[in-house]
C-alpha cells in the first residue's frame, strides 16, 4: 500500500531558473499578450448588445449573470465553464453560444448552473448551445451535481435546425439526460424567467421542480402567433401560457414568484429543502501553496512554441509545496509522473517531457495501474509532439508499448483531468486523455496547440504527396510551386491547433491561465471527491 501521506523532503522539487534571466523575462512579455487576448476575448459578452440588454432591464429583468450571481452563496466562486464556446462562429453572438454554464455553491451544495443569455438571440438555441448544455449537464451526471436552470429561451434558433435537432448530443439529449438524471435521484429545478418557448418549455417541464416568474415568465409549445397560424385561435399571451395560468390551471409550475429576485430565493430554499452536500469519499490534507509563485509560469513557456517548457519548473509552481513524489524517476524520463497534491487533494501526475518512447508509455501503464488500484485522480499536462517514429521505436515495439497506455488511461475509471499546456500532437493527444476519452474536463493554456501533426509536418507530407502525383503524370512541380503549395496548409493547420478553435467547438472546457490552473483544479478535485469511486477493470494489456 503507496504511503498516502507525509513529505519526503527529496521529493520536494527545487527550481533551477532564475526569474531575473533575459530568457524569463522576454517568454513572460510573450505570454503577457496571450493573457491580454484571453482577458479581451472572455470579457467579450459584456461590451455586446448593448441594446437587448437594456430592454431586457427595462422589463424589470435581471441579467443572466446577476441572476447567477443573487443565486450563489454571498463570496463563493463560480467555476463558469465553456465560456468561449462558439466564439466567432455566429454573427452577434459573443463568446458563451448563448448560455452561461458553471459550478457555483447554492447553500454549501456545489451545484451546476445553466442559465440562458435572453439578450443573446432571445436565448435560442445554436448548435454549440446545445452542445454546451449536453456537456454541463453531463459534468452535473458524472458529479452528481444537482442541476438548476433558469430558463429564458425561445427554443431552437430555427436556421440551425441541422446542428441541434437530428442527433444524440445535440438539443433533444437536454431532454433525455434531465429525465435520466432525474431518474437516478440527482436534483433537477427549473425556474421561468422569460417567454419560454417549445424547447424553452420542455426544460422546465420536464424537471422534477418548476418556479415561475409572475407577469414575465411564459411557457407554451407554440406562442400566440403560432397558435394563431395553426389553429385561427386568438389568445394572450398571458392567457396561453402566463404564470399564474400554469400556477393555478395547467399545474405545470410548482412556485409562483413575484420577481428574479424572488426567484432565486426561492431556489435556495428549494436546494436547502431537497439537496445534500455529499461527504468527501476520498481523503484532504491541509493545502499549501507551493513554493514557487504560480504566475512564474508565465515565463517558464517559450516564445517560441517550437520549444518545450521545463516540465519539472511547471510543476514546482502547480503543486501543493512543490511535492513531487517521482515515480522511476530514471526511466522513460519522456513521461514525468508522480505522486503529488493539489490544494490538498491527491494527485497521479503525468506529465510530459518530450516525446513518448517504449519505456515512458510502459511507465506510464504502470503508474495509472496503481493510481486506479488507490483511487488516485490522474491529471495528464500535455506537452508532446507525439510518439517516437523511426525503425528502432518500430522495431522496440512502440505501436504495442502506445497501445498499452492508451488501454491504461481509457480503462481508468478515477476523475481524470487533461490539460494541453504546449504542444498536443496526433496520438500523443489521444494517449493524453484528451475528449476523444472523455476526460472528467479538459482545458488548455493559451499557448496550447493541438492537431493531427505540426503545421511544418502537414505541409511537407501533404507537399510529398502532391509532388508524387504530379511526377507520376509527368508534370512540373518546382521548388517554388511547393512553397506555394505548402503555405495554406502550414496557415490551416496553425489556425485549427488554436486552443480558441478547441474552446469555440466546446473540444476543451475552458483556456485556463496557469497562474488559476491551482484554484481551478481544486474546485473540481473537491466536487469529484464527493462522488462515489468506480472500479476501473482494464482491457487487454499487450505484453
Ligand atoms: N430562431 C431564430 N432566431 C430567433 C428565434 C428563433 N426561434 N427567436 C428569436 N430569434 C432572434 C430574433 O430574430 C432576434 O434576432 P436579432 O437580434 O438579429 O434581431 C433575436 O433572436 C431576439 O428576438 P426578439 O424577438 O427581438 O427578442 P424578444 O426578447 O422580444 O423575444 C423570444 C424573444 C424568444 C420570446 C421571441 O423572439 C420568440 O417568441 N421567438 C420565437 C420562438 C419560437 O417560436 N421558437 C420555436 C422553436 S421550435
Amino acid at each position: 500500500m503507496m504511503p498516502r501521506f507525509g513529505v519526503d523532503p527529496l521529493a520536494l522539487i527545487q527550481s533551477q531558473i532564475s526569474t531575473a534571466s533575459e530568457d524569463f523575462s522576454r517568454n513572460r512579455a510573450a505570454f503577457g499578450a496571450l493573457m491580454d487576448e484571453l482577458h479581451r476575448r472572455r470579457g467579450e459578452h459584456e461590451s455586446s448588445g448593448e441594446k437587448a440588454k437594456q430592454r431586457h432591464m427595462a422589463a424589470g429583468k435581471l441579467l443572466p449573470r446577476d441572476r447567477i450571481d443573487v443565486l450563489l452563496d454571498p463570496g463563493s466562486p463560480f467555476m463558469e465553464l465553456g465560456d468561449l464556446a462558439g466564439v466567432d462562429m455566429y454573427d452577434g453572438v459573443p463568446p458563451g453560444a448563448g448560455i452561461i454554464t458553471g459550478i457555483g455553491q447554492v447553500k454549501g451544495v456545489s451545484c451546476m448552473i445553466i442559465a440562458n443569455d435572453a439578450p443573446v438571440k432571445g436565448g435560442t438555441y445554436f448548435a454549440m448551445t446545445a452542445k454546451k448544455h449536453v456537456r454541463a449537464q453531463k459534468i452535473a451526471w458524472q458529479h452528481r451535481l444537482p442541476n438548476i436552470t433558469l430558463v429564458d429561451s425561445g427554443g431552437a434558433n430555427l436556421p440551425e435546425q441541422p446542428g441541434i435537432f437530428p442527433d444524440s448530443g445535440q438539443y433533444g439529449s437536454v431532454f433525455n439526460q434531465i429525465v435520466r438524471q432525474s431518474a437516478e435521484g440527482i436534483p433537477q429545478i427549473a425556474v421561468v424567467h422569460g417567454a419560454c418557448t417549445a424547447g424553452g418549455a420542455y426544460v422546465p417541464a420536464l424537471c422534477d421542480l418548476a418556479v415561475i416568474v409572475r407577469e414575465q415568465g411564459y411557457m407554451h409549445l407554440g406562442g400566440p402567433e403560432l397558435t394563431y397560424a395553426a389553429t385561427g385561435e386568438e389568445v394572450d399571451r398571458e392567457t396561453l401560457g402566463g404564470a399564474l395560468m400554469h400556477s393555478e390551471t395547467s399545474g405545470v409550475t410548482d412556485y409562483l414568484v413575484e420577481n428574479d429576485r424572488h426567484a432565486m430565493a426561492t431556489v435556495r430554499n428549494l436546494v436547502g429543502d431537497t439537496c445534500r452536500r455529499p461527504s468527501l469519499e476520498r481523503p484532504v490534507r491541509a493545502p499549501k501553496p507551493p513554493r514557487y509563485d504560480p504566475a512564474e509560469i508565465h515565463g517558464l513557456i517559450p516564445e517560441d512554441p517550437r520549444h518545450p517548457a521545463d516540465t519539472r519548473e511547471i510543476l514546482a509552481r502547480l503543486l501543493d509545496d512543490s511535492y513531487f513524489d517521482e515515480f522511476k524517476g530514471r526511466y522513460g524520463d519522456s513521461l514525468l509522473c508522480g505522486f503529488a497534491y493539489i490544494g490538498g487533494f491527491q494527485v497521479g501526475i503525468l506529465a510530459n517531457a518530450g516525446v513518448i518512447f517504449s519505456e515512458s508509455a510502459k511507465k506510464a501503464v504502470h503508474f495509472i495501474d496503481i493510481c486506479c488500484k488507490q483511487d488516485i485522480p490522474l491529471l495528464f499536462l500535455a506537452d508532446n509532439s507525439g510518439f517516437m517514429v523511426g525503425r528502432e521505436a518500430e522495431h522496440g515495439g512502440i505501436s504495442k508499448d502506445g497501445a498499452k497506455m492508451i488501454t491504461a488511461m481509457a480503462s481508468a475509471n478515477v476523475p481524470k483531468y487533461n490539460i494541453i499546456i504546449g504542444k498536443s500532437y496526433g496520438a500523443g493527444y489521444m494517449a493524453m486523455c484528451a475528449r476523444p476519452f472523455e476526460p472528467t474536463f479538459s482545458f488548455g493554456w493559451p499557448n496550447g496547440r493541438a492537431a493531427l501533426m505540426g503545421p511544418e509536418q502537414a505541409a511537407m507530407t501533404l507537399a510529398m504527396v502532391q509532388r508524387q502525383k504530379f511526377a507520376r503524370d509527368g508534370l512540373p512541380w518546382t521548388e517554388a510551386d511547393e512553397e506555394k503549395f505548402k503555405q495554406p496548409i502550414r496557415d490551416d493547420f496553425e489556425a485549427f491547433a488554436s486552443m480558441y478553435n478547441y474552446a469555440a467547438n466546446l473540444w476543451i472546457d475552458n483556456i485556463l491561465d496557469p497562474a488559476e490552473t491551482r484554484e481551478v483544479m481544486t474546485l473540481l478535485l473537491d466536487v469529484a471527491a464527493r462522488a462515489p469511486a468506480q472500479a476501473s477493470p482494464f482491457g487487454v494489456l499487450r505484453i
